[in-house]
């Protein structure tokens, strides 16, 4: 491995590293107290703008079990954010000799993505608003690939509120990319985002269908399940049993239940009626094999009645948070072997070209950091040129594109909008937009 490496989001982790990680981690969780102190001498710093227990926990104790040392603003209303200020001079000042590797966690999606940008130690994003939390999910394929053996191929139902955790967003994403199966039963008003389904789609492939869940017993509840088909190594076990194109939902690996994250909702959300797990609700012959799984805190999604059964892991997937988290760290700060070919790098970052800031989600860094974050854009592709912010990933809506110093604005799809270069981009929602900045649609 070469050059400074961050976790931001869960793909910045190829799949040859993840299984590399799942075996440090075993290694690790072998004999916790005696880790040979691959990161001694080196200092971890928690910055938290939200709260958290598990997360910052085990990361501190995995920097300690690896013989290193940690810094802890846990509270970052008593830091000097109290006085004013910015994210990215907090992190100018943390990174370097306070401490050799950062673990953010802050309310503002594209929160670690900017600090990245002005660390001089790798970041590690601990959950940035709605958008990712990349260990939470690297403890949750860990824990399946424990239970399982695998995690191709396996078929995981995902409950609850899938619209804001950020949980699900990252497991999601690498859910599909290890080409497992995903049956989605949101509470109703909290669906999978459709900037996360337009991902699934043209990153993976993935094509929601309808799906019958009435085996799952009264888990399904009255909410409509969608299907998630992913072209994946093996094929589901959820075979479509009808002509009808709906999947039925015969025999589940893993159910992955989810807290209402009612501090993200918006007027209108609601979780009234939300799911909720109890023995009965877990007595259809579907879930036999299903293990239980919840990044917590729960509230009431999952009745303590059910703690005592097997299939019940959120407490071992919580304390696999330790060993798993040792491996990032002794892989971020270089301390561990590792073979597996890296992620593609990815595309270049560019300031944008027009007054404003064209990324579409309000929650981004973009919009809540007033200082220092300077509106930035990646190309995805160019047939239709399509752009994401730099920050949060989220995709531009540019149903026109420009040249910047020009006078003319093409659609994305078009020939003579693939020959601007990708730095000069102007990106106009609508004609009107092109027009009032000068251009001719
Ligand atoms: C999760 C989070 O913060 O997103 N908690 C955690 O890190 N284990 C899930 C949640 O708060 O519901």
């Amino acid at each position: 491995m070469s050059g400074m490496r961050h976790l931001v989001s869960i793909d910045d982790l190829s799949i040859g590293e993840l299984n590399q990680l799942f075996e440090h981690a075993r290694h690790f969780s072998e004999n916790l107290r005696d880790s040979t102190g691959a990161c001694r001498g080196f200092i971890a710093a928690s910055i938290f703008y939200e709260p958290s227990t598990r997360t910052r926990l085990s990361f501190e104790s995995a920097m300690l079990r690896l013989g290193g040392g940690v810094v802890t603003a846990a509270d970052m209303s008593t830091s000097s954010v109290a006085k004013g200020e910015s994210l990215a001079d907090t992190v100018r000042v943390v990174s370097g000799a306070y401490a050799d590797i950062l673990v953010l966690r802050h309310p503002s999606e594209g929160a670690a993505r900017l600090a990245a940008k002005y660390s001089t130690v790798p970041v590690i994003n601990a959950g940035d608003g709605a958008n990712e939390h990349p260990t939470q999910t690297l403890c949750d394929l860990y824990t399946l690939w424990i239970e399982k053996g695998r995690i191709e191929g396996l078929d995981v139902v995902l409950f609850g509120d899938l619209r804001y955790s950020r949980t699900i967003h990252s497991f999601v994403y690498a859910l599909a990319r290890f080409g497992a199966n995903l049956v989605c039963i949101p509470h109703k008003g909290l669906e999978l985002p459709d900037y996360v389904l337009k991902r699934l789609h043209e990153e993976f492939g993935a094509s929601p269908q309808a799906a019958d869940v009435s085996r799952l017993g009264e888990l399904a509840g009255s909410s409509g399940a969608t299907y998630i088909e992913l072209p994946g190594p093996q094929r589901s076990q959820l075979h479509p049993e009808s002509d009808r194109g709906v999947h039925l939902v015969r025999r589940v690996d893993a159910i992955y239940m989810t807290r209402p994250q009612t501090e993200r909702f918006a007027d209108g959300d609601s979780d009234l009626d939300y799911v909720s797990l109890n023995p009965e609700s877990m007595a259809s012959e579907a879930l036999s094999d299903a293990v239980v799984m919840h990044p917590l805190p729960r509230r009431d999604e999952i009745c303590p009645d059910f703690d005592a059964d097997p299939r019940a892991i959120y407490f071992d997937q919580a304390a696999r948070g330790v060993p798993i988290r040792m491996a990032i760290l002794g892989m971020l700060l270089g301390q561990l072997d590792f073979d597996a070919d890296p992620t593609e790098p990815k595309q270049a970052e560019h300031s944008v070209n027009q007054p404003g800031n064209p990324c579409p989600n309000q929650g981004c860094v973009s919009h809540t950091e007033l200082r220092q974050v300077p509106p930035c854009y990646r190309v995805l592709g160019d047939s239709p040129v399509r752009a994401a912010c730099a920050y949060c990933s989220r995709a531009l809506e540019a149903a026109l594109v420009g040249e910047l110093g020009q006078e003319q604005a093409f659609c994305p799809d078009s020939p003579k909008a693939r020959q601007i270069p990708v730095e000069r981009l102007v990106f106009f929602r609508g004609p009107q937009e092109a027009l009032a900045a000068g251009y001719t649609a």
